[in-house]
């Protein structure tokens, strides 16, 4: 009996809602397409070392609401593994994948955009809850990560309320303000600030003095969304430096809230409270929005390797799931669109 033909799928980088939805459409279109799919533990660490899994109709099932990923993630990129890129295609051949299917941000699909010009017959589909991947209009993930984030707000709004307080929040994002604008948006923040628009001198004490005023206003409590990206007199704030399995360093963002709040209270005088919402906003249920485009996005992959179209990603392009060409998001950052920004801004103060 002739093998079937076979499919990988990896989920690679941070996780985010959603990714379970988009595993669970790969793997139920693919199936009835004619493919085994064979489900590729953490990342490319798990096509470096065989970890594998077959998903079936079974292990894919009830899935579709749960957060994380069940096939594990990891940040390793064969790139900078000694003979990593030569170990993926032995690996591809011993395991007699026609494909893979690479769910990743901006740092995976970069990889499987320089993997797909060495040779690799590789699909991606856009997945971070930072939404800074170039070519589509959302990534799996934001919109729940944003929902998290305007539900944190609100509480926060309540308590500065109670408090007389100015509160600051920090989100993630990482170089860009989409989960803080829009979650800013949502909750009628008094000020969302963000790294495409960068604090100096100028700009902090033009804040301050918005927040000062408030308060004589009669507006007792303020709330400010900070994204952790968000470059201060030049500097964006680190929580550390970490080393990655593939031992490079990185640095964590995080802390911005925190320099900001010491500031604010010094120079007006109000009494400041930060909160960071870390990694709460990454985990959990995703929102429908997020799996409904999982599972357009899943869709899409499969009908793209059934068509061969390797070197190709499904983006979100208006109200159309379409296919760019990978090399779109290779090593760039969609930063926020600054219309959507002065939309939000509208309400500051
Ligand atoms: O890219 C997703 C993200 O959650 C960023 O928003 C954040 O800066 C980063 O990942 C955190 O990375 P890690 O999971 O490696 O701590």
């Amino acid at each position: 009996m002739a093998r079937k033909k076979r499919i990988g799928l990896l989920t690679g980088g941070g996780d985010c809602p959603g990714l379970n939805a988009a595993i669970r459409a790969v793997t139920k279109t693919a199936i009835p397409a004619g493919y085994e799919v064979i489900g590729i533990r953490n990342g490319w660490q798990g096509l470096l070392d065989n970890q594998t899994v077959i998903l079936d109709r079974v292990n894919t099932s009830g899935i579709i609401d749960r957060g994380g990923t069940i096939l594990g993630t990891s940040r390793v990129s064969p790139l900078k593994i000694e003979n990593g890129p030569q170990r993926v295609f032995d690996r591809m051949e011993e395991l007699g994948l026609e494909a893979v299917v690479v769910l990743g941000g901006e740092g995976t699909l970069s990889v499987s955009s320089k993997m797909f010009q060495m040779g690799l017959p590789v699909i991606g589909i856009p997945k971070t809850i930072d939404n800074d991947v170039k070519g589509t209009d959302f990534t799996i993930g934001f919109q729940t990560a944003v929902q998290i984030a305007t539900d944190a707000l609100d509480r926060l709004r309540s308590t500065a309320e109670s408090h007389h307080r100015v509160m600051l929040l920090e989100v993630m994002g990482r170089y860009t303000g989409w989960i803080a604008t829009y979650a800013g948006m949502a909750n009628g923040a008094d000020a969302i600030l963000i790294p495409e628009i960068p604090l100096d001198k100028a700009r902090v004490d033009e804040l301050c003095q918005m927040l000062a005023l408030r308060n004589k206003r009669g507006a007792f409590f303020s709330v400010v969304v900070v994204a952790e990206g968000t470059v201060l007199e030049g500097k964006v704030v680190e929580a550390f430096k970490a080393d990655t399995a593939a031992g490079d360093e990185v640095s964590r963002l995080g802390g911005i809230a925190s320099v900001l709040g010491d500031i604010i209270q010094r120079q007006t005088g109000l009494e400041t409270r930060v909160s960071s919402l870390g990694y709460v906003q990454r985990g959990g249920t995703p929102v429908a929005y997020d799996r409904s485009l999982a599972t357009a996005f899943g869709v899409k992959a499969v009908r793209l390797a059934e068509e061969k179209k390797y070197g190709m990603m499904t983006a979100l392009r208006g109200k159309r799931i379409a296919a760019v060409p990978l090399h779109e998001a290779e090593n760039k950052v969609k930063t926020i669109d600054l219309s959507v920004y002065r939309v939000a801004a509208v309400f500051f103060g």
